[in-house]
């Protein structure tokens, strides 16, 4: 197969390990940048140009998009998508699940349980919602956060109320969340691999940090999920369209909840602490799929002739 790479720095981890999965399995693999991808629409005849080279007989693309270039990003793997490449990774489930908000939506509305979470459009109901979730402490985040950045704890509510006035004075969307203290810093990070836990492990922050992003210094061990955990992980997955998915979850007194759902989710802090071979499973995964879509299109033609 030839296999596409959407990464914009070919010397990452992940896009490097899943460059050495996919070859090892003699697939044939082109790393490009999506940023130096040009796109031509016109009836019929979707085209895709890295540089001044259109892009042709790809077999599949796996997207690793950062939160920089989320929507141009989706606007490369739809075109993939319309020129009929298989991607581990469709642009409508990268922008919902970039959107903390739609996320929490769409999780909530099936009932999987999440940290109670708001949102104002301006700062004249920011208190109001603020009283809905909390009396004190509570998280004020960023609609696209990544690696932690902008994710903010406020000590009281008229902190909690400065911080989100200030991040509307910038223009920027704030989430109002109710804080889980009883995570203590850890959180776990689920990965999921076509409806299946691929690896689990625990994420303990540094101390006098609540953020336990393996960007802001935490470490990580492997952990056996709970039933209830490997159940919630991959239907979260499967709710947001991701069959390669990081799916992170906060212990609570009251159970499992569900953070977020990573469309991108990195393979080193997982491969390093777990051993498993991920992008391997990614790459098996993709291989299954393509045989289900041939084996499908043979008995289309095989019922239309
Ligand atoms: N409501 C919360 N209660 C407790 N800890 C939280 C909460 N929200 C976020 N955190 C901590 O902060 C980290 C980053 O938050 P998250 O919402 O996942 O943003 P990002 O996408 O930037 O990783 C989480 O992994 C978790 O450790
Ligand atoms: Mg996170």
């Amino acid at each position: 197969m030839k296999i596409l790479i959407l990464s914009r720095n070919a010397t990452l981890y992940s896009t490097q390990s899943l460059q050495r999965a996919a070859e090892s399995r003699g697939h044939q693999v082109q790393v490009i940048d999506h940023l130096m991808c040009s796109l031509v629409i016109e009836r019929n005849r979707p085209a895709l140009f890295l540089g001044y080279e259109p892009l042709s007989g790809v077999d599949a693309v796996i997207p690793r998009i950062g939160a920089s270039a989320t929507e141009y990003g989706a606007a490369v793997i739809r075109q993939l998508e319309l020129m009929g490449v298989f991607t581990t990774v469709c642009s409508e489930s990268l922008m919902q699940a970039r959107n903390k908000l739609h996320c929490m939506q769409i999780l909530s509305r099936h009932g999987i349980d999440v940290p109670k979470t708001g949102i104002s459009a301006g700062d004249t109901c920011a208190g109001m919602v603020y009283d809905q979730i909390t009396r004190d402490k509570a998280v004020v985040k960023l609609l696209a956060s990544t690696q932690g950045l902008g994710v903010i704890l406020a000590q009281t509510r008229s902190q909690g109320l400065s911080l989100v006035e200030g991040f509307h004075r910038v223009g920027a969307d704030v989430l109002i969340q109710e804080f889980i203290q009883d995570a203590r810093g850890s959180d776990i990070r689920a990965f999921v691999v076509d409806g299946k836990i691929a690896g689990a492990m625990l994420r303990q922050a540094l101390p006098g940090e609540f953020r336990s992003n393996i960007h802001r210094g935490a470490s990580a061990r492997s952990i056996e999920l709970s039933e209830e955990e490997r159940y919630l992980a991959v239907r979260s997955a499967e709710l947001l369209g991701l069959p390669v998915a990081g799916v992170d979850i906060l212990r609570s007194s009251r159970g499992p909840l569900v953070l977020e759902v990573n469309a991108s989710p990195g393979l080193e802090g997982i491969e390093a602490a777990t051993g498993a071979d991920i992008a391997g499973k990614i790459i098996e995964y993709i291989e299954r799929a393509k045989c289900e879509e041939a084996t499908i299109g043979k008995g289309q033609s095989v019922k239309t002739t």
